[in-house]
């Protein structure tokens, strides 16, 4: 593997390598001193673009942990605010020697677009509307932990995912349905037809327009948040609406199954997309998607960067 750009860059091969990898860094989470050699003389660049909490510090966490050198850029505060592009800033870093470069951008295709002019190692942490493959990876490795908790059927083949919300302006949909095709989940999308991507028909899922229908037999239940800030028309007509509709308020919760997980790969709308009674309830998964985060990150750094790996 040289770079990570899309969920469907892995192999089914390469999937679960990640997953079962991410399995023995996750041990290291549990322990008093959280430090392996691995990437001991690695240099790796966090260029966030875009905010970021939960990507950008799991793979900060990700590389020290793994002995890397780890640093953050920014727009505000590195050369790209006084107007440098982005290419030119690319190709400066990489003149540094750096091993790989963490790139979250607004752009869909810009993450693609750096990684043709760099000699380093590229991961893409989310780029536009376009694909975050590591949060599928990470929401992946949550399913699995809670198929084991729930003494069901470990594979994916035949699960029934169901991925609800703003899928129009989702990276983390793309990505989840990429991999699924890799790993066999069966995905049905929900959305109101204003929030559903054009062409959503060709990529081979079952698409509805009504949750309560869906919910009484899906595995996993994952909602997306309402991306308020890529939303330039009307939508939807208020919130409160939108939650009657297409929200996992208290009252659906009675209509799953009593071993579904409810998943969210944050941040969060409560009371929008998400009821507080559901993010917090026994059966939700969000904090799990988190602590995998940095398990999953550690086992693509190190698919990456480790032993002779590297791009350079
Ligand atoms: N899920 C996710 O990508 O969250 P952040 O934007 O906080 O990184």
């Amino acid at each position: 593997m040289r770079h990570l750009l899309s969920a469907a860059d892995l192999s089914r091969r390469e999937a679960l390598s990640i997953l079962d990898m991410a399995e023995e860094m996750h041990e290291v989470q549990r322990r008093p001193i959280k430090k392996l050699p691995a990437l001991r003389g690695r240099t790796i660049i966090n260029m966030f673009f875009e905010d970021s909490t939960r990507t950008r510090t799991s793979f900060e966490i990700a590389g020290k942990w793994m002995s890397a050198d780890t640093i953050n850029v920014s727009a505000k505060g590195s050369s790209v605010s006084k107007g440098e592009s982005l290419r030119d800033t690319m190709l400066t870093l990489d003149s540094m020697g750096v091993d790989c470069f963490v790139i979250r951008h607004g752009s869909s295709g810009a993450v693609a677009q750096a990684a043709n002019w760099v000699k380093a190692s590229v991961v893409n942490a989310g780029d536009g509307q376009h694909e975050h493959p590591t949060q599928a990876l990470l929401d992946a490795y949550a399913m699995r932990q809670h198929f084991r908790q729930a003494r069901v059927r470990e594979g994916f083949e035949g699960k029934r995912i169901a991925i609800v919300g703003d899928l129009l302006h989702s990276r983390v949909v793309r990505s989840n349905v990429l991999l699924q095709r890799t790993l066999g989940g069966q995905v049905t999308l929900v959305a109101p037809p204003t929030l559903l991507p054009t062409g959503v028909e060709q990529w081979g899922v079952a698409v509805s327009h009504d949750l309560d229908a869906v919910l009484p037999r899906a595995d996993i239940v994952m909602m997306l948040r309402v991306q308020r800030e890529r939303m330039s028309g009307g939508f939807f007509p208020t919130a409160r609406e939108y939650s009657a509709g297409y929200g996992l308020t208290a009252e659906r919760l009675g209509l799953l199954k009593p071993e579904a997980a409810i998943m969210h790969p944050g941040p969060m709308n409560r009371g929008v997309e998400i009821s507080s009674e559901a993010a917090d309830a026994a059966n939700s998964r969000v904090l799990d998607q988190v602590s995998a985060g940095v398990a999953v990150r550690m086992s693509v750094l190190y698919h990456l960067l480790g032993g002779e790996g590297g791009a350079r």
